[in-house]
């Protein structure tokens, strides 16, 4: 079978390396891909971030001239544009969710409602169209508060506030200077939940739900979860903050009444469902939802995975997840992100990367791209988030130890990243 997946990030990266294992990958082609996807199989040169009609026609010629049998499509934003509805065909399957379902992460004032009427738990909201009724809340309001874009903004349309000032200001600046665009047309105004965050991501083929094994993300740019969000800093699987009982209150409480609450709106769910969960003293609540991988989460998830992930994405967008078995390594995964200095506000590129096979000289260490290309031979740094470097261990204080030594080897101009990935809970500051 030849594969197309879209996307240039780390989370392509590890998802291609895993399919590339099925016996069933015959060609592996990536847009735009990476410098490590390049490695993997062939990148084209289609930009799929924004999702035009000459987009979707050089896609589709690409796929009927190369006979590609499935398209992975990773990100959001394609999704949202409706790529997978656009590229359906007979004998072509698609991994990823229709436009209408995909809107549970790119309308998040939309996603509120959904769970909310589903008396899913998730924090207390209100919904502004106009910026003078939200800053009026905002100024009345005593408890901490977060103001959210509504729309898709690359993970950076949330400001966690500590006062109402900072809720105003965070409203002014999402809808009166327009800093996120379109995207911050709606606000969500929310309550501030305290407690630690969780990934816990799910496969779901239009009925059956598979969850898979819990991880956790580091948003934060720097050590100490201290300044500016970004996409991810650093991810580790599994999580022993949830276990098996846990589990099963979020698939029960939380996913299952998801995808009823959209299927009684007309909307079939196939894809990755992922909630972003924060375990408050009150249980497991809802922050958001999207409607693919996490990036950098995939990295740990792949890394320990031992399925079939080709199988996997068939059964899913087939309807057939109850056929499925999946089993864990037992072991556990830390991915550390290196990022380019700046990141996530503004940073240079084409800086020469160099020691990845010294640090994969380590058999328990994988280096995934994100930002990377090769030009002239070299591969250089092209993005923010430049690689993941992924270790395993016997638990998570040993792959955390082989992840940052596996960083200490790796050099690029401007390289930063985060030593402290796990300490969340290596530290107990994890009990809830
Ligand atoms: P979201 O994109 O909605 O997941 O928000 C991005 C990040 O903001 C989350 O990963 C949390 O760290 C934080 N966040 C979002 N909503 C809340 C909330 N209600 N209370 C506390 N933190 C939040
Ligand atoms: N790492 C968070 C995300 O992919 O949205």
């Amino acid at each position: 079978m030849n594969i197309l997946i879209i996307g240039s990030g780390g989370r392509e990266h590890v998802l291609g390396w895993k399919i590339s294992q099925s016996p069933r990958c015959d060609r592996l082609y990536f847009a735009p891909g990476n410098g490590g996807t390049e490695q993997l199989g062939e990148n084209i040169d289609i930009n799929t971030d924004r999702i035009t009609t000459k987009t979707v026609d050089q896609l589709d010629y690409f796929c009927r001239h190369h006979k590609i049998e499935l398209v992975v499509i990773a990100p959001e934003d394609p999704l949202a544009q409706g790529l997978a509805d656009r590229l359906a065909k007979p004998g072509r399957t698609i991994f990823g969710p229709k436009a209408q379902a995909a809107r549970l992460e790119a309308d998040k004032a939309y996603c509120k409602q959904l769970i909310r009427s589903a008396a899913i738990p998730t924090a207390e909201a209100r919904i502004f169209e106009h910026p003078d009724s939200a800053i009026s809340f905002a100024q009345t309001h005593e408890t901490p508060l977060v103001v959210k874009a509504s729309g898709l903004a690359k993970g950076k349309g949330v400001v966690v506030c500590d006062n109402g000032d900072d809720a105003v200001e965070a409203v002014n600046l999402i809808m009166k200077e327009q800093a996120f665009g379109e995207a911050g047309n709606t606000v969500v105004i929310e309550e501030r939940l305290v407690g630690q965050e969780v990934s816990v991501l799910a496969l779901v083929d239009g009925r059956n739900i598979f969850v898979l094994d819990p991880a956790q993300d580091h948003k934060q740019a720097f050590e100490g979860d201290r300044g500016p969000n970004t996409g991810g800093m650093g991810a580790y699987c599994p999580t022993p903050l949830v276990d098996d009982q846990l589990m099963q209150t979020i698939e029960r409480e939380i996913l299952v009444p998801t995808v009823d609450a959209l299927r009684r709106d007309g909307v079939e769910y196939k894809g990755v469902l992922y909630a972003g969960l924060m375990l408050t003293a009150g249980g497991p609540k809802v922050l958001e939802y999207n409607c693919r991988f996490g990036d950098p989460e995939a990295q740990p998830l792949m890394m320990r995975c031992q399925g079939d992930l080709l199988e996997l994405m068939l059964a899913t967008a087939h309807g057939d997840l109850q056929t499925v078995e999946l089993s864990w390594s037992p072991r556990s995964c830390c991915c550390v992100v290196m990022a380019s200095g700046g990141y996530p506000g503004s940073y240079e590129t084409g800086k020469p990367i160099t020691g990845i096979e010294d640090a994969e000289a380590d058999k328990d260490v994988k280096v995934f791209h994100a930002g990377t290309a090769i030009k002239n031979n070299q591969l250089v740094t092209a993005g923010g988030r430049v690689l993941g470097i992924c270790a395993m261990g016997d638990d998570l204080a040993d792959a955390q130890h082989k992840a940052n030594a596996a960083c200490e080897k790796i050099h690029f101009e401007g390289a930063f990243w985060r030593t402290d990935i796990g300490d969340r809970v290596l530290s107990g500051a994890g009990s809830v």
